[in-house]
């Protein structure tokens, strides 16, 4: 039984033992850097509690010296610096992100989870991992009553998202860009925001940006 089940706030527990390959792999790196959060990440979410959350952003995983490290969801690698300024410019947090979970940072109507809590090897979960870990995506995504907008970052991210929803993965495929309207949420895909997809240019800054230029228009509506 998950850590919280009931009070609609689903995390996994500190030593999660549901995927072994992952438990394995942050008992060897509780070893190397005690210092280290090395426990599955929680989701991010605003001051204001979760019935102010009309956006969600749903990751992969956690990286290694990011959330892994600093125990919040993209703090502390490439990819938040871009998610969070992204994030900034359209209102959607307040304070200062500096790359620390004790930095003034709050997001504002907005949480920020993981398809995948734990960090798994090479960045990259095996699919009964991600299925696995469906079953806190599942109560997180219900925890929030005013739901209104899901960005989902990279395929892995959205096809879970999809299933927890309910929704065949056919019926809403992860296109960038694409504005997927749903009996619940409407969903926005958009490339992963890592650095292997800005430095190839699969994934630009205008073209994330303009993913949420469209989730803000979505939800001034
Ligand atoms: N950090 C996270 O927390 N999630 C990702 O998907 C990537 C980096």
């Amino acid at each position: 039984m998950p850590q919280n089940a009931g009070s609609g706030a689903a995390e996994p527990s500190r030593d999660c033992p549901l995927c072994p390959r992952l438990h394995d792999f942050i008992a060897a790196w509780r070893l190397k850097e005690p210092e280290w959060h090395n426990a599955p990440v929680p989701s991010f979410l605003p001051p204001e509690g979760r019935e102010s959350v009309r956006l969600l952003i749903v990751g992969l995983a956690p990286g290694l010296r990011g959330a892994n490290r600093t125990g919040r969801p993209f703090t502390g690698d490439f990819a938040g610096d871009l998610l969070y300024r992204t994030l900034k410019n359209f209102g959607f947090t307040r304070g200062e992100f500096e790359a620390r979970p004790d930095d003034s940072l709050e997001l504002v109507g907005t949480a920020i989870t993981n398809a995948v809590r734990c960090v798994p090897p090479e960045n990259k979960p095996v699919g009964a991992e991600i299925s696995t870990c469906r079953r806190f995506l599942v109560p997180t995504i219900e925890s929030f009553p005013r739901l209104e907008a899901i960005v989902t970052l990279g395929s892995i991210a959205h096809q879970s998202t999809v299933r927890a929803l309910g929704h065949r993965v056919a019926a809403l495929p992860f296109v960038h860009g694409a504005v997927h309207e749903t009996s619940g949420p409407t969903l926005f895909p958009s490339y992963h925001c890592s650095r292997y997809n800005t430095n190839t240019g699969r994934l630009t800054e205008e073209m994330f940006v303009a993913v949420f230029a469209r989730v803000a228009e979505h939800l001034r509506r």
